[in-house]
């Protein structure tokens, strides 16, 4: 197994372009089973995740043809409504293919979806169920394997009764396709579902709201299919600005877009994180002193869990107390035992809340990524800590960030994948 070797302390500097988004490109690949015209999407971020998901789509018997620059997807001859537990039992967005298959052919089999270990008792998928039985189908469940039927899927009005952007991709994906009128509500914001949503009308959808709390879909019989360049990731703008903050850096972060992480850039403005920005671009300046912040995650547009690892690596480094209060996910506070490990002063109130006691030195350690945004989170602590830190498990970390050592050995870093 591949590990990360860091030695810490070197101060980084230059350019660092961010890659298309994760969580934007595992929903267009599957939203390509709605139309049977091939699909063209550019600016795909070369991770795992995104292997696993063009894996899935070709099982089911899509055609692919990657190039370069771009990758088409045919899905004219998907004929397989099942997935099998080969592709499902290893990554959580599996769950976006069941909506597609579930409007194209009316039926699909699946089991329950693998992934992070971030939420307790696995990740549940019942909001996805309730909306797909109020759009009409029928819900079988044996053990671990569902069984959804619909003959006809009838537009329907569905809240949420919790926020959750996979949930509304999903349903807003198969209403697409559905008959009439769907109303969503207490729809998740992400800027995602908007570009899922800019897709998909594109190519003949009827969507209204997306990126509102009330989403409205007039369900069409058939969309066509086009092009696609995947979204700057929000999350990889978020995690280098807080790369450079937290190793007192100057980095220019290319092809971003940061208005997505106005509520980090407002909290580096009341810190005194000094930064410029522009409508693709953000520098982020040397900080004098920094101090520390409270925060609690939310959903879009509040402080993203997903940024919540780093940030916390940044209140080590800066004068003050700081609570940091996960609400969306029960087990996204586990890694702050190897933080502590690491010279930290941190004090754990519960599973969602942490008391930051900054600054402190940080020392490098042996450590093992538990997940994807803590991952990215030990890394960078390796980054400022002294002496070498090494990060076993480095798969979490590959699955959202494209060859991350390379792109941070070109501002400086001393980081090896051995
Ligand atoms: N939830 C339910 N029932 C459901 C679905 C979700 O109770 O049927 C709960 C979850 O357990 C969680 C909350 O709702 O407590 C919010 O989860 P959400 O569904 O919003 O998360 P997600 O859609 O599974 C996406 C991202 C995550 C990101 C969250 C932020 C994708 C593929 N994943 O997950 O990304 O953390 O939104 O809410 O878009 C990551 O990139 O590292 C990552 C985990």
């Amino acid at each position: 197994m591949q590990k990360f070797i860091i030695q810490g302390g070197h101060e980084l500097k230059g350019e660092i372009s961010v890659k298309g988004g994760k969580n934007s490109a595992l929903k267009i690949i599957p939203a390509s089973i709605l139309s049977k015209k091939t699909i063209k999407i550019s600016n795909l971020p070369k991770i795992e995740d995104i292997d696993k998901s063009l894996e899935l789509i070709k099982d089911l018997g899509a055609k692919i043809n990657k190039q370069k620059k771009y990758i088409e997807i045919d899905p004219e001859n998907i004929n397989k409504n099942s997935l099998s537990p080969k592709w499902a039992n290893k990554f959580r967005a599996s769950i976006m293919f069941i909506g597609p298959l579930l409007a194209r052919f009316g039926e699909v089999k699946f089991p329950h979806p693998g992934g992070c270990v971030i939420g307790a008792g696995g990740r549940p998928i019942d909001l996805f169920l309730e909306g797909f039985i109020a759009l009409g189908a029928k819900v079988k469940i044996d053990g671990n394997n569902y069984h959804i039927q619909a003959k006809k899927l009838k537009g329907a009005e569905y809240f949420f009764t919790q926020i959750s952007v996979t949930a509304t991709e999903s349903l807003m994906m198969t209403a697409t396709l559905a008959e009439g009128v769907t109303i969503l509500k207490n729809c998740a914001m992400e800027p995602e579902i908007k570009n899922l949503a800019d897709y998909l009308n594109s190519v003949g959808a009827k969507i209204e709201g997306a990126g509102t709390p009330t989403i409205k879909i007039k369900g069409v019989s058939e969309i066509n299919a086009g092009e696609i360049s995947i979204m700057p990731d929000r999350l990889e703008t978020g995690s280098f600005s807080l790369m450079a903050a937290i190793t007192k850096s100057e980095i220019t972060i290319k092809n971003c877009e940061p208005k997505h992480i106005e509520v980090l850039l407002n909290i580096f403005n009341k810190i005194g994180v000094p930064f410029i920005q522009g409508k693709d671009f953000l520098t982020i300046k040397k900080a004098k002193k920094i101090i520390s912040h409270n925060i609690k995650t939310h959903e879009y547009p509040g402080f993203p869990t997903d940024l919540q690892p780093p940030y916390t690596v940044l209140m080590t480094q800066t004068e003050g107390q700081a609570l940091i209060h996960e609400t969306i996910y029960d087990r996204r506070l586990q890694y702050i035992d190897m933080l502590s490990q690491m010279g930290a002063k941190i004090s754990s109130c519960d599973p969602h809340r942490a008391f930051v006691n900054g600054p402190t030195k940080l020392y490098g350690k042996k450590l093992t990524s538990p997940d994807l945004r803590a991952g990215i989170a030990m890394l960078i602590a390796g980054l400022v800590a002294e002496g070498e830190t090494q990060i076993d498990n480095i798969y979490q970390i590959d699955r959202g960030y494209e060859n991350i050592d390379k792109r941070l050995r070109g501002l400086g870093a001393d980081i090896k994948r051995v």
